[in-house]
């Protein structure tokens, strides 16, 4: 394990079967359909590769680039899109993956982003949800993993940028990011 992790919250075996029952929920939801998966980067980015690749239904794939954090471990409450989409999404069946929902700006951002643009619908699916952390009022339609007050990296998440490509989910000790 990583020296800066101080539990691990989700094995890899774990994560695989959080994302097989996501994807599930999708192809039941989606069968038939022609809708577009949205990854916001780069936070999602393992999960959206593994997710769309666990589906049966043929999805189109775009990729938007939000940040919220600067070095810290807390929104600034003003996401900032750094890439936006390449298509339109207007009358589309749109389908946001998340890495995680936590103060919610950043769900709360596309969503309105993305009605503006007129999408025919629109669903979220987050890896995971912090709901004691929300200071607006979003929710994802479908989370794998509810979790506490916990900063985490691994599997996409970072910590100013590291961490990343932990194949695992796990808690970052806390005197990583203190008094820093
Ligand atoms: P929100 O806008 O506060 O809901 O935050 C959303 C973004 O913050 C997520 O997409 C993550 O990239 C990042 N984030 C929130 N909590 C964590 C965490 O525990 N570890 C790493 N990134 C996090
Ligand atoms: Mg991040």
């Amino acid at each position: 394990m990583n020296k800066d992790i101080q539990s691990i919250v989700l094995t890899e075996q774990q994560i695989k079967e959080k994302v097989v029952a996501a994807a599930a929920w999708l192809d039941k939801r989606y069968a038939g359909k022609n809708p577009l998966f949205i990854s916001v980067l780069k936070g999602s980015v393992m999960f959206f590769c593994d997710l769309v690749r666990a589906m049966e239904t043929p999805v189109q794939m775009d990729f938007m680039m939000v940040s919220s954090y600067g070095a810290g471990t807390s929104s600034s409450g003003i996401p900032k899109i750094v890439m936006d989409l390449a298509e339109d999404v207007t009358g589309r069946d749109v389908v946001l993956v998340e890495d995680i929902v936590d103060s919610g700006y950043t769900l709360q951002r596309m969503q309105n982003l993305i009605a503006g643009r007129g999408a025919a619908s629109f669903t979220t699916v987050a890896l995971f949800d912090k709901p004691s952390r929300r200071k607006v009022d979003v929710k994802a339609d479908y989370a794998c993993f509810e979790i506490g007050d916990e900063f985490i990296v691994g599997y996409g998440l970072d910590y100013a940028q590291q961490y990343r490509n932990l194949p695992y989910v796990g808690i970052l000790k806390r005197e990583i990011y203190e008094n820093k």
